[in-house]
């Protein structure tokens, strides 16, 4: 209670510094700390993580044996087409599971708390809201419609920390204030709100308790251009202030670029990718990667967007080798065994075309 107590009072000392200084009217440069993917101190580690449900069809393998390491104050992107398990992959971290639940496993580090070994009390005590938190898909229509929107902002400081209701609005109407939500609307419902301000209130909500991972889902799906834009300025912002580390899930690659110092590729179930983002965005070395950055339309470009042949696999029977053969333009023999992870230091890809250039990593499958 008292660690909690005191993470609590930093995120509001560090809430206080923002709100006097005004930081959220000005453009926060990132410059060379966006650059750096490398640096920080380690904060996830996610080994082989699994999460397949249980369907009449058979066991659909959504996340299936996922790693991935992020470090302290770094956005990862989380991109891929729709179905290929980002959400699964993000409730698995939460533990936010449906009823359906076959194998879950694997092993996810925070800090140094091993966190799928906890309870669910436990887990629920000490990891979800304090430590790790998330902004789920279409957040801005799973607000509570019948509760003031103060009021579902400041709950999780008051059952986390103990708060009381005075304190834990104060609390709320800090975070509105650094989210760009007038304070005024802490006593609104959400119906009274526009797409853009509810969004707004569910990043609120997420970051309210000082959490050092946000994984957001999706954020600015279903608003229109203007809104997204200043959705992600706003998160370049809140990582740049509170020093939050960010798992973005999103389908917009171009505008998401600016956030992103790690790219994370997800096929089928899989992550088979991790570059930090210039190198990505420059040469990514996967060939989905590559067909994925060629969909990408571009503004000076007289290039038609190249899309990418066929469909997914399922993920009830997903194929033996690499689960992006059958689509894949560089495809030779050997590719109907599964292929290893080929480590480049703080990148990796998953790919038998650099068999021989670099080491295969341990986490092979
Ligand atoms: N509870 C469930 N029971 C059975 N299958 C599920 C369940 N939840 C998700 N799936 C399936 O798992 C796969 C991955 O779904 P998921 O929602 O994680 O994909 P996604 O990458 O987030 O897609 P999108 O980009 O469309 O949001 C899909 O085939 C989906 O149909
Ligand atoms: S392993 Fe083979 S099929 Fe898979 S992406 Fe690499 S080259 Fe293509
Ligand atoms: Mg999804």
């Amino acid at each position: 209670m008292s660690e909690l107590k005191t993470k609590s009072d930093k995120h509001k000392a560090t809430l206080e510094a923002m709100a006097k200084a005004d930081l959220m009217g000005r453009e926060v440069e990132l410059g060379e700390k966006r650059i750096v993917a490398e640096g920080g101190t380690p904060l996830l580690r996610i080994e082989d993580l699994k999460l397949h449900f249980v369907t009449t069809r058979g066991s659909v393998q959504a996340v299936d044996g996922v790693n991935f390491n992020l470090n302290t104050n770094k956005a990862v992107v989380v991109v891929g087409e729709s179905g290929c398990g980002k959400s699964s992959l993000a409730k698995a971290l939460l533990r936010l599971l449906p009823r359906n639940v076959g194998e879950y496993s694997g092993k996810v580090w925070l800090k140094d708390v091993e966190t799928m070994s906890l309870s669910d009390e436990e887990y629920r005590k000490r990891i979800r809201w304090i430590k790790m938190s998330m902004v789920p898909q279409a957040a801005m229509n799973s607000l509570n419609p019948v509760l003031r929107v103060g009021d579902q902002v400041a709950e999780p400081v008051m059952i986390h920390y103990g708060a009381t209701q005075k304190e834990a609005m104060t609390q709320a109407a800090k975070l509105f204030q650094n989210v760009g939500v007038p304070v005024d609307f802490l006593t609104r419902y959400p119906f009274e709100l526009s797409g853009g301000m509810r969004q707004r209130v569910a990043i609120a909500m997420s970051l309210v308790t000082g959490p050092d991972l946000v994984i957001l889902d999706e954020p600015t799906s279903a608003l229109d251009v203007l809104t997204q834009a200043n959705i992600f300025n706003l998160l370049k912002r809140i990582k740049a202030n509170l020093e939050t580390s960010f798992i973005l899930i999103t389908h917009d690659i171009a505008t998401s670029s600016e956030l992103a110092d790690i790219v994370a590729v997800m096929y089928a179930g899989q992550i088979i990718e991790v570059s930090e983002s210039h190198r990505f965005f420059s040469a990514p070395r996967h060939p989905y990667s590559a067909k994925l950055m060629a969909s990408v339309p571009k503004l000076r470009s007289r290039e038609e967007p190249d899309f990418i042949l066929g469909k997914p696999p399922s993920l009830i029977n997903p194929p033996t080798g690499c689960r992006f053969a059958e689509r894949c333009p560089s495809r030779f023999e050997k590719c109907s065994v599964e292929p290893p992870i080929y480590d480049f230091g703080e990148d990796w890809v998953k790919c038998w075309l650099y068999e021989g250039k670099v080491k295969p990593d341990e986490r092979n499958n």
